[in-house]
């Protein structure tokens, strides 16, 4: 297996329990509890736009409805993506990725970017989104973590730029799951700590990837996975896991 960049301990929607998901606020709060990695959500505006949301519409997270990949960036950016967590986040605005990308750059912090397409839009999101992280962070060496559920997204993606790492994101152990993720190049599978166990994850080793897993929030979960040889953990808690908690060499 290849050295592998990223640190164990990654903080889930950039920390969105605390603090709005997907939002600039929620990767302060994480950084604040000494997180160095994040993941979040990606989508593509009508205008081809890549901006941070977890849903395919409007209504949970901002006063909008409707689905949000029909709305130009301009009109995304106006809205209200705080005010539903709590009143001291009104008015934090959604974020696109290049706004989050500059914020992990200055401060040296890893992304993982989970590609979220709109549905019916797959390809052309993975392609944009791996298109914008390539410009991004084109002079770092350190890339971010391309993922999605969708291996057409993750084909785009790879068409888009290659050398941009990726991973499979699995809710299941479905069929074909390892050699779908061998046939995308992936550097890794990211799935349900319910999916995963040391037979699995030694099952991902031996086929040169890292296993990554989502979304630990319970210390008997944590302990169980870093046994079984976990390579990162994607967590909501970060007032309670601590990213040095489990030292995994
Ligand atoms: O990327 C891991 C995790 O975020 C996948 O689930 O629904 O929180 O995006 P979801
Ligand atoms: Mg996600």
């Amino acid at each position: 297996m290849n050295p592998w960049p990223y640190p164990l301990w990654i903080a889930h929607r950039g920390a969105g329990k605390l603090a709005p998901e997907n939002t600039l606020a929620a990767f302060r709060v994480g950084a604040s509890h000494g997180y160095r990695a994040f993941e979040c959500d990606v989508k593509l505006s009508a205008d081809g736009v890549p901006f941070l949301l977890h849903d395919a519409t409007l209504q949970r997270t901002t006063p909008a409805h409707g689905v949000a990949g029909e709305r130009d960036w301009n009109e995304l950016a106006r809205l209200d993506a705080g005010s539903w967590h709590s009143p001291a986040h009104a008015g934090e605005p959604i974020p696109s990725l290049e706004t989050i990308a500059h914020y992990c750059l200055h401060n040296g912090f890893a992304l993982n970017i989970e590609i979220k397409p709109t549905p019916g839009s797959e390809q052309e999101t993975g392609y944009a989104v791996a298109r914008e992280a390539a410009r991004l962070w084109a002079s770092e060496a350190l890339k971010p973590l391309l993922s999605s559920f969708r291996p057409d997204a993750l084909a785009a993606a790879k068409a888009a730029d290659a050398s941009l790492p990726r991973a499979l994101l699995l809710d299941s152990l479905r069929e074909g799951w390892l050699d779908d993720a061998r046939a995308l190049a992936c550097v890794a599978i990211v799935a349900n700590h319910a999916a995963l166990d040391a037979a699995v994850i030694a099952q991902v080793h031996a086929a040169g990837m890292r296993a990554l897993s989502y979304t630990v929030n319970d210390d008997a979960t944590a302990r169980r996975l870093a046994a079984a040889g976990i390579d990162g953990l994607i967590t909501d808690v970060v007032d309670h896991f601590a990213p040095d908690t489990l030292i995994h060499s």
